[in-house]
This record gives C-alpha cells, sequence and structure tokens, in this order.
C-alpha cells in the first residue's frame, strides 16, 4: 500500500502574495488617470505641430527598451511620461493633419474613452451570461452601422479586430455555405488589387495558391465582371467549384471599387457568394454621393467595414456584416465541436439572449464596439456624414490642384478620398526620361517630403509604374494642408531634377 503524503506544513501553504498588491489606492490611481489624460491631451493639442511621422532605428530601441524583467514595483505616473515622451510617438501619427500615407485614422477621443472603460469593466460581448449589457451595445451599434450604410434589415455580425479578420470571418462563412466541407476543386476570385488579407483568409481556410484566382483588373484598377464570368465559366467547365467572388470597394492603392451591382448579377447568375471588401470605402455610402454605393452593398452577401478607417475610430475596430448572420452562427457556434464543454453550460443562450461568441472566432472578445456607440452617441451621426463628405471635398480640390500645375500629373483621379499623381520635372529641366528614372524621382520626392518633417506623403504602383498617393480621409485637414504638401512636391521634385537625382531609385521608406 502507498502511504498517504504527510500534510505540508502550514508555512508552506502560506502564499507569498500579500493581499491587495497588485492594485493602487484610489488616490494614486486618480493621480495616474490624471496623468494620463494630460498626456492625451496634450498630444492632441500639439499635434499640428509635431512631425507626422517619427522613426528610431533599431538599436536605439533596444537599448530604451530591452531591460531586464522588473521584479520590483516601479512609478506608473513616471512611467506613463516615459511612454508618452520616448516610446508611443515613434511612428506614424495618423491623425496629424498633413499625414497621407495609407488610410490614416484619426480616432476620437470619446473611443478613447470608451477603450478604458471597456477594458476597466471586463467587459466581454460573449455570451449573454458573461456580458449581457456589452453583448447589448454592441448589437446596438451593429444595427446604428447597418443603418448609416444603408444596409437591409436582417443583417448582422459581429466587430472584430479589423478587415483582415473580417475577411477571413465572412470567408470562412462563405466556404462552409458552399462547399460543405469538401474544398477539392474549390475556386476563390478576387482582382490582383485585393488587400493581401484576402490571400492569408484562402490561406488560412485550407485554400492552396491555385485555388484563389487573382485576375488583372481593367484599365481603372476595377474587377472586370466579364473576364471574372469568363473564368468562372471555364472553370466550371474543366470540373471546378468556384464559390465566392471578393470585390474590393475602395482598394488601398487607389481606391477603386469594384462594380457591385454587375458582380452581384454575376453572382446571383452562378449561385457564388459575394463578398464586398469595404474596410475603407463602405463609409462613402454615409455620404449623398454614396446612394448609389449604398443600394450596391445591399447586394452582397457579407461586408467588410474598418471603422478604425473612415470613420474615424482608433484601432481596433473592425466589423464583419452578413446578409444571413445565421450563417456566421452555423460556422462558429462553440456546440458545432463535440468537445466536453459542460461549464460552458451554464452560458448557453436561452430565449431571445444572443451570445456573439457563436459568431466568429474569438470566445472571450473586447468590447470594441464601445468606441462607435459613444463617439456616435457624443457627436451625432451627422457629424460623421460631415466628416467623410469632408475628406471627398479635400481629394477633389487636391486634384484640381494638381492638375492646374505644370509639374504634376494626375494618374488615378479621386476615388473614396484616394488620389494618385506623379512629379514631372518642367519642361527645358534635364529631366530623365527614361520611364524607370521617373519611378526613381516619386520615390525621391516622398522621402525628401517625409524628411522635411511637415507633411507625409508615400508612394504606389499603378499599372507598373511608381506614382505619389494622398489619402485625404482626415476631418482636421485643411485645403491649405493640401497646398502645403504639394508645394513641398514641387519643392522636393525641382531639387531632386537639378542635383540630376531622378534617376536614383530609393526604397520609397520615409525619412525622419
Ligand atoms: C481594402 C482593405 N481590406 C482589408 C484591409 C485590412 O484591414 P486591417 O488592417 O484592419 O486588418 C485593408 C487595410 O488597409 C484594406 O484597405
Amino acid at each position: 500500500m502507498i502511504p498517504e503524503p504527510a500534510a505540508p506544513p502550514a508555512a508552506a501553504l502560506r502564499s507569498p502574495y500579500r493581499p491587495g498588491e497588485l492594485a493602487l489606492s484610489p488616490e494614486e490611481m486618480l493621480h495616474a488617470g490624471h496623468r494620463a489624460v494630460r498626456l492625451v491631451v496634450d498630444r492632441l493639442r500639439n499635434l499640428a505641430q509635431d512631425r507626422p511621422h517619427a522613426v528610431a532605428d533599431p538599436a536605439t530601441l533596444r537599448a530604451l527598451l530591452d531591460e531586464s524583467l522588473p521584479e520590483e514595483p516601479g512609478d506608473l505616473t513616471a512611467l506613463l511620461d516615459h511612454l508618452a515622451a520616448d516610446v508611443l510617438p515613434l511612428g506614424i501619427r495618423f491623425d496629424h493633419p498633413r499625414c497621407f500615407a495609407f488610410v490614416p485614422t484619426t480616432g476620437n477621443y470619446p473611443a478613447f474613452l470608451a477603450d478604458l472603460l471597456a477594458s476597466a469593466f471586463l467587459s466581454v460581448p460573449g455570451a449573454w451570461l458573461v456580458g449581457s449589457g456589452p453583448t447589448r451595445i454592441e448589437l446596438t451599434a451593429l444595427s446604428w452601422l447597418r443603418r448609416l450604410l444603408g444596409l437591409p434589415d436582417g443583417w448582422g455580425g459581429l466587430f472584430v479586430s479589423g478587415g483582415s479578420v473580417a475577411n477571413l470571418t465572412a470567408l470562412a462563412a462563405a466556404r462552409d455555405h458552399h462547399l460543405a466541407g469538401d474544398l477539392t476543386g474549390a475556386r476563390l476570385y478576387c482582382s490582383t488589387q485585393a488587400h493581401p488579407s484576402v490571400a492569408r483568409a484562402a490561406h488560412l481556410l485550407g485554400l492552396t495558391r491555385d485555388q484563389l484566382t487573382a485576375l488583372p483588373p481593367d484599365d481603372t484598377q476595377r474587377l472586370d465582371p466579364h473576364a471574372l464570368a469568363a473564368r468562372v465559366d471555364a472553370d466550371r467547365a474543366a470540373g471546378l467549384r468556384p464559390f465566392a467572388v471578393v470585390a474590393t470597394v475602395g482598394t488601398t492603392g487607389t481606391g477603386a471599387v469594384d462594380p457591385l451591382g454587375e458582380l452581384a448579377r454575376l453572382c446571383h447568375r452562378h449561385g457564388l457568394w459575394l463578398h464586398a471588401d469595404g474596410a475603407h470605402g463602405a463609409a462613402l455610402a454615409l455620404t449623398d454621393r454614396g446612394r448609389p454605393l449604398r443600394e450596391a452593398l445591399g447586394r452582397a452577401d457579407s461586408l467588410t467595414v474598418d471603422p478604425h478607417k473612415w470613420l474615424f475610430q482608433p484601432y481596433e475596430a473592425g466589423c464583419v456584416l452578413v446578409r444571413d448572420p445565421s450563417l456566421l452562427r452555423n460556422s462558429f457556434r462553440m456546440a458545432r465541436h463535440h468537445l466536453d464543454t459542460g461549464y460552458l453550460h451554464p452560458a448557453e443562450a436561452h430565449g431571445d439572449e444572443i451570445n456573439l461568441d457563436d459568431y466568429g472566432p474569438q470566445q472571450s472578445r473586447g468590447l470594441r464596439a464601445l468606441k462607435l456607440w459613444l463617439s456616435l452617441k457624443t457627436f451625432g451621426a451627422a457629424a460623421f456624414r460631415r466628416a467623410v463628405d469632408h475628406g471627398l471635398a479635400l481629394c477633389d480640390h487636391a486634384a484640381a490642384r494638381i492638375t492646374d500645375h505644370p509639374e504634376l500629373a494626375l494618374v488615378t483621379a479621386p476615388s473614396l478620398g484616394i488620389l494618385t499623381f506623379r512629379y514631372r520635372p518642367p519642361r527645358g529641366a534635364p529631366a530623365p526620361p527614361a520611364p524607370e528614372a521617373l519611378d526613381g524621382l516619386q520615390h525621391t520626392v516622398s522621402r525628401a517630403v517625409c524628411a522635411d518633417g511637415r507633411a507625409m506623403i508615400l508612394t504606389t504602383r499603378v499599372r507598373g509604374r511608381s506614382v505619389l498617393r494622398l489619402c485625404t480621409i482626415n476631418p482636421a485637414t485643411l485645403p491649405a494642408d493640401i497646398d502645403t504638401v504639394l508645394e513641398l512636391v514641387v519643392r522636393a521634385g525641382r531639387a531632386a531634377t537639378a542635383a540630376g537625382e531622378g534617376a536614383a531609385r530609393g526604397n520609397g521608406r520615409p525619412g525622419t
């Protein structure tokens, strides 16, 4: 017989943890909290005077931050100061009025506070039992988003980290709905201008590289429905199984919008799922100009929209919406898997309770919806519509200035607050004639403008040529800011041309 182990001495059971240790006094919390808010407000107040971009080299940051694990307590307020002064500003200040890079969100103050509250209340809109209040906030924010975008009743979904996970979630539902667990011969379609998260989603869903067909776009950078129809027919004839199309509503490079209406008809005819990736561009539907888009969006089966882009939310705020939310549930509900999860039974939904964790890949989920909820309640929807309109008007202003300037050439017209253009040397200047040299000149100009520190403008490629790109969606940007960045472009272009630098091909990396 194995002897019972002797009971440990009482001292061994004593925890080294002192109750209350992982906490602060109310006075300390208020002191640090005031400091945090002060740091945020100072940042916002001084933003326009700052540079839109700052970067440090890896060695400098290693020296600053690669510290040993802190065993001893530190001073919270001093740590907040350190982060705000030395660490967090190292990056792109997307909300800077002269930051035109990528898709620059601004965030907004109520949304910052929403993140604080959601975090501090440990809000989880997962199961109704776990977070009924947070769940109801998310459902309300989803219905407001549906209303803002003009989607028909019945659409639903959930907030996710961003467009990438929204695309993944929607395509998982499409896969399960159409392929019933068998990926053999399956085909998914998009244009080469689709966001890379579409390819990543395909990969995560188990599709091989040749099961994602990326078609070359037409002259306007849009998915060509005729080419797509021909390809779907050919694939069907070859015994393959087309199941879904991704239409991009606002390609990241040029803001091109794939022809949703035609694609919806095509998908309907062929029995394909149509996913609209409107991470950036769906917000156009808030405006009068976006009325045709309002009608078209509702013809898709699913939609990605990123409130952390053109709805002015801080990261992370993405959203996936589907025409038939029960299809999300079919893919993601916990009970689908035959595992021994008795501990989840108390959280099962009854009656009209909703467990949002049954609709997506996460169980514990943060209350991302609160940002949008609180900012819509604080500012009102009309302010959001005006702000989106403002971005469109700024882009028109930029296009007019570019068209008027003899040394600037518009390459792609404003679309969803994005345009592309080139600097070209004035006639008579020792201009580098080769297209490659002109490509190099755009990179040189971008680097010089970023190094100047008053504006941030990056490059992209359109039809194989390098171009400068502006995304003008910041509601705090004024026409004068557009004039400033174009003036800086011309000045940098002239200087580079005079120095014969046009031929030097840059790597497009901004200066600091
Ligand atoms: C069209 C489009 N789809 C998807 C994404 C990915 O979104 P996220 O970065 O929020 O994951 C982006 C990001 O720029 C985008 O522009």
